[in-house]
């Protein structure tokens, strides 16, 4: 983390869904600070709260109890500065890929020329500058992914937020978008968060990790990592696994796991 002021605060942030008897706490007491320029990774067992978390740094829930802060303001609601992307791309079918791309700039009123720009800008960033006037029906998974993350950065937003977002792709595919997010996060100099069940994804493309514990969702440990550095000045853009990475590994195997082993969580796991 760097000494920049913080651009995500979470001071003391809990959670509660439904009323009553079916009252259940989400999130409980969440401290978290996210500095400009972050990769924040969230690890943790199905059903801790992730992405209750995510929705709460978009603006899409307020929290219970606690304050949600963006550059020192309170988050009221989602906005342009913090742009999510989904598992499943939510891109839209009647639009082609370079209109899904300049669909922020658009309309936000910036003049056709400056949209082209924009949008050519950043397919040439995702490597679909020739894939411009396809359908979305035409596109691979992999290719959708691509389109829904073009189309966030078209925005120029401060902050990316994932929630899965590599979850329904086959393995060489993911591996690909894996070096492709990392690059666009120092490309564009964002700050990110992503939640993900891949602990390996996560280490390699996190310089903190989060890990939280089963419902009610707390972090019960946060790791500051290089190993996204040091992938970033190799040729293969591979992370050098030695044996502190696998040390780090197996212990929040251990740690997610140590959850998974206990009832309530195979509970929430079952759904
Ligand atoms: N809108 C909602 N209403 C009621 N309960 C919810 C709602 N969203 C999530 N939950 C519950 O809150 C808990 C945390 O959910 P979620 O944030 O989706 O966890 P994760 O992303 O870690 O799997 C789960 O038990 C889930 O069933
Ligand atoms: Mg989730």
């Amino acid at each position: 983390m760097n000494t920049q002021s913080p651009l995500i605060e979470l001071r003391n942030v809990s959670m509660d869904y439904g009323s009553g008897k079916d009252q259940m706490l989400a999130l409980e007491e969440i401290d978290l600070t996210i500095a400009p320029q972050d990769f924040v990774c969230v690890l943790g067992p199905s059903g801790c709260g992730k992405s209750t978390l995510m929705k709460i740094i978009a603006g899409y829930q307020q929290p219970t109890t606690g304050e949600a802060i963006f550059q020192g303001e309170p988050i009221q609601g989602p906005d342009w500065h913090r742009g999510v992307v989904f598992q499943s791309p939510t891109l839209y079918p009647w639009l082609n890929v370079k209109d899904n791309v300049g669909f922020g700039p658009n309309i936000r009123g910036l003049d056709k020329k400056e949209v082209d720009r924009i949008s050519d800008h950043f397919l040439e960033q995702i490597g679909m500058l020739k894939d411009k006037d396809k359908a979305v029906f035409e596109l691979s998974g992999g290719m959708r992914q691509r389109v829904a993350l073009a189309r966030v950065l078209a925005n120029r937003p401060e902050m990316i937020l994932m929630d899965e977002p590599l979850g329904a792709l086959d393995a060489l595919t993911r591996l690909n978008m894996q070096t492709l997010i990392r690059d666009l996060w120092q490309e564009n100099k964002n700050t990110v968060l992503m939640i993900t069940h891949d602990v390996d994804e996560a280490m390699s493309l996190g310089n903190r990790l989060i890990v939280m514990s089963k419902q009610p969702g707390k972090i019960i440990k946060t790791y500051d990592l290089d190993y996204t550095y040091q992938a970033l000045k190799t040729n293969n853009h591979r992370v050098n696994i030695d044996s502190t990475y696998l040390e780090i590994k197996n212990e929040i195997l251990d740690l997610i796991n140590t959850d998974l082993n206990s009832p309530a969580s195979i509970e929430t796991s079952k759904k």
